[in-house]
């Protein structure tokens, strides 16, 4: 089965939050996070992944909101496991929610979620979420113990970090595609969906081919950072292309 592709658009409310942060009414407040989801639709992306952030740093709740009520194409919200956005996702109410960890010192997510040693507040918000409709992926590091975690607590999803895989070099490639490897295979084996997310780019990508299992890419940075060159239509267009 073909790989599904979700755009993350962040990045393009990062740009507009540097300068329209403080100006956040302003006609000239560009660019538009929704004119890059219609973008990325029109280039070919399955759905559209947007996180917003406890320090608001770059996807405003008024986006999730508008982005939500505008886009009928699948709308996944990446969240903290915080009441504070479970409250949002049941306002905004995407088809799915991202759990992932957030530090505010962080740059982006730097490693996944613990699902392993805080199974009662993933456990709850899982439930509540579920109980309103919104499936649950957990964004962890593919390895047993978060994956066999993520099946015990009842999530449909589990989305591998291969930022680890991303930022290896040399013979390190090899052992972090076995990582994630092993870990998609248990994934599936326990039922769960397994996606992949976190640093994948133009170039590596093709190495991803050797993980099983594989049902969807979530890339925000470099399909943004090609959008520069290219316009977002085409950056989009020319990703999908590589995962055929
Ligand atoms: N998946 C998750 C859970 C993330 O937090 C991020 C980064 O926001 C991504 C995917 C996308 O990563 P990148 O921007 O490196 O493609």
């Amino acid at each position: 089965m073909a790989i599904l592709l979700g755009v993350n658009v962040d990045h393009v409310a990062t740009l507009r939050q540097a300068r329209y942060a403080l100006l956040p009414n302003s006609p000239n407040a560009e660019p538009s996070p929704l004119e890059a989801c219609y973008d990325a639709l029109e280039g070919g992306a399955d759905s559209i992944t947007i996180h917003v952030r406890a320090d608001r740093r770059h996807m405003q709740d008024r986006d999730a909101l508008l982005i939500r009520e505008k886009i009928s194409a699948p709308l996944n919200l990446e969240m903290g496991v915080t009441d504070e956005m479970m409250s949002l996702a049941l306002q905004v109410r995407p088809e799915f929610v991202c759990l992932v960890p957030e530090t505010r010192e962080e740059v982006t997510t730097e490693g996944g979620l613990d699902v392993a040693s805080r199974r009662r507040e993933v456990g709850n918000c899982i439930r509540m979420m579920q109980k309103e409709g919104i499936k649950v992926s957990l964004f962890i590091d593919p390895d047993q113990t978060q994956v066999e975690a993520a099946a015990e607590l009842g999530a449909e999803m589990v989305e591998l970090h291969t930022g680890c895989f991303a930022n290896a070099i040399g013979g390190d490639v090899a052992a972090e595609i076995e990582r994630l490897h092993h870990a998609a295979v248990i994934g599936h084996q326990a039922g769960l969906q397994v996606n992949a997310g976190h640093g994948i780019n133009y170039q590596n990508i093709r190495l991803l081919d050797a993980v099983p299992h594989f049902a969807e890419y979530n890339i925000g940075h470099s399909i943004i950072a090609r959008a520069m060159r290219v316009g977002m239509v085409q950056a989009v267009r020319e990703m999908k292309m590589l995962m055929q």
